[in-house]
């Protein structure tokens, strides 16, 4: 076994609980984002995805154990201290909404005409860089409302990296991309973890792109930590839960069908009474 230097841990959720008021949506939570590491965070819709990103930004706190991210206790960090904190991560949400009232260049420059004094000239060529990084430096004086779907997806992650996080969260980056745009923005997070040297913690339910870029891939489901470990080694398990996801197969221990509550009787049997 290798020993990991301790600054190479970027991310660490230790024995976490997460959720909203007194509802608990995952417990029993450990993760590792280690630097130079793009690990996949898999689940079901509704399984606890965005919660988890959500704790890793401090936008919310752990209900038990620790969320600690480039060695800092999380939820000891708070005013300027925190700003700072989250300085060095860069976010992908979900929908990750452009300024339709700017162009393609002035969207990725934006984060470094709100937290950096640098020159224009220097904006430029980080704009720039960062642009011909997504493959789209030449697209930098189109309209938002000129470029595709996939596109905006690419400008949205060169706006994401444009400070240089040393830690990337992706919220479902392939959420509603066509295959070759899925694969592109695929090996594109590949090699901007390579390239930045960062972590990069991908959230998805995409199997195969992830499986096929990620060191570690971390599945939750049912309020728990289903199965972890490396691309290769779960693909070879025989859990059936873990079998289920990566096969899609709407029969197993996942079920298809939602249970039945009694509240579901109860409203069944008063429409039975409308009809007669
Ligand atoms: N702000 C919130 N307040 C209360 N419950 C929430 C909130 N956000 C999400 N949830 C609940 O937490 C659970 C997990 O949601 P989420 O993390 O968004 O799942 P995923 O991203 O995996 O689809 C769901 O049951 C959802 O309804
Ligand atoms: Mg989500």
């Amino acid at each position: 076994m290798t020993t990991v230097p301790s600054s190479d841990i970027i991310l660490q959720f230790s024995d976490v609980a997460l959720g909203y008021g007194d509802f608990t949506v995952l417990s029993g939570i450990s993760i590792e984002a280690r630097k130079g590491q793009v690990v996949a965070l898999m689940g079901g819709s509704g399984s606890g995805k965005t919660t988890l990103l959500r704790a890793a930004t401090a936008q919310i706190i752990a209900q038990r154990g620790r969320v600690s991210a480039f060695g800092k206790d999380i939820s000891q960090v708070s005013g300027e201290a925190l700003r700072q904190l989250r300085q060095r991560m860069g976010v992908l949400f979900q929908q990750g909404a452009l300024f339709t009232d700017l162009n393609v260049f002035e969207n990725v420059a934006f984060p470094l005409r709100e937290h950096t004094r640098i020159s224009e000239a220097q904006i430029q060529e980080r704009v720039l860089e960062k642009l011909d990084a997504v493959g789209l430096k030449a697209a930098a004086h189109l309209r938002i409302s000129e470029i595709s779907g996939g596109m905006a997806r690419r400008v949205a992650l060169a706006r994401a990296i444009v400070l240089e996080p040393e830690l990337i969260l992706y919220d479902e980056p392939f959420a509603g991309l066509d295959p070759i745009s899925l694969g592109i923005t695929a090996r594109l997070i590949r090699s901007l973890t390579d390239k930045l040297g960062c972590a990069s913690v991908l959230i998805t339910h995409d199997v195969k792109e992830s499986f096929a870029i990620a060191d570690q891939v971390y599945m939750v489901g049912q309020g728990k930590m289903i199965a972890a470990g490396t691309p290769a080694s779960l693909s070879e398990t025989q859990d059936p839960f873990v079998r289920q996801f990566l096969d899609g197969q709407p029969d197993g221990p996942i079920a298809f069908h939602y249970p039945v509550t009694p509240a579901f009787s109860q409203w069944l049997e008063n429409r039975k009474g409308r009809r007669s």
